[in-house]
């Protein structure tokens, strides 16, 4: 199965694209974190990057082309993936029409998670992360068993440079100008999946894996 997932800043891409994952086991592919993987290794790339994502902006598109086009050659990608914050403009969602129609792997469905703002800034002010696989928790919502550690493999959990308030408040503006579009593209593609992601975790998985199923 080829899923693309889709909704603003902290609509639960991210934690949906995870038990996707586990569920149909897919690999779990999140320009996201192979942005901040890059930051922290402090690759040029990374350092290009942060600069953008610090501001709430997107990451240039020949950047996060880039990036997908070599993840794509690795093998994993055969049996499928989730892919989770990519495409996030037009030209990316044309350059993976390109990509996956080269490789004869078409996308079966966009997933489109749908939040209302408000939710928003309480869910990405609460977000821990974990340090070394990526799991995402929240503080009240989906808590780690052991305080500041992942349940996953013990990892540090760390909040991210870009949850602050005044951030959060930029990236809403950029999804709604620039990737908000992207609805428009796929609807008439006939692939769009549309899911209220207001409700809880479990609640929005049992939605996304139903309208799968259709
Ligand atoms: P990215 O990492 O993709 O961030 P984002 O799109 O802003 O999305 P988030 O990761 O903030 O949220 P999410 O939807 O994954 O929510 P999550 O599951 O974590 O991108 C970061 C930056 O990188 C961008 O700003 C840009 O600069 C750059 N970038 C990345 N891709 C790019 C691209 N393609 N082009 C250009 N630039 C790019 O959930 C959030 C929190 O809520 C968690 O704590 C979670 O536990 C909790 N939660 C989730 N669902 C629920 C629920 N149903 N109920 C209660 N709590 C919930």
């Amino acid at each position: 199965m080829r899923i693309v997932l889709l909704g603003g800043p902290g609509a639960g891409k991210g934690t949906q694209a995870q038990k996707l994952s586990e569920k149909f086991s897919l690999p779990h592919i999140a320009t996201g974190d192979i942005l901040r993987q890059a930051v922290k290794d402090g690759t040029e790339m990374g350092i290009k990057a942060k600069s953008y994502m610090d501001k709430g902006l997107l990451v240039p598109d020949e950047v996060v082309i880039g990036i997908i086009k070599d993840r794509f050659n690795q093998d994993d990608v055969k049996s499928g993936f989730v892919l989770d914050g990519f495409p996030r403009t037009v030209p990316q969602a044309e350059s993976l029409d390109s990509i996956t129609k080269e490789m004869n792997m078409p996308i079966d469905a966009v997933v489109n998670i749908k939040t209302s703002p408000d939710v928003v800034v309480e869910r990405l002010s609460g977000r821990r992360t974990c340090k070394e696989c990526q799991t995402v928790y929240h503080i009240v919502y989906s808590p780690p068993k052991v305080d500041g550690k992942c349940d996953r493999c013990g990892g540090e959990l760390y909040q991210r440079d870009d949850d602050k308030e005044e951030t959060i408040r930029k990236r809403l503006d950029v999804y709604e100008k620039q990737t908000f579009p992207l609805l428009e593209y796929y609807k008439n593609s006939g692939k769009l999946l549309e899911v209220c992601g207001d409700v809880s975790i479990d609640e929005v998985f049992e939605s996304i894996v139903q309208a799968l199923k259709k």
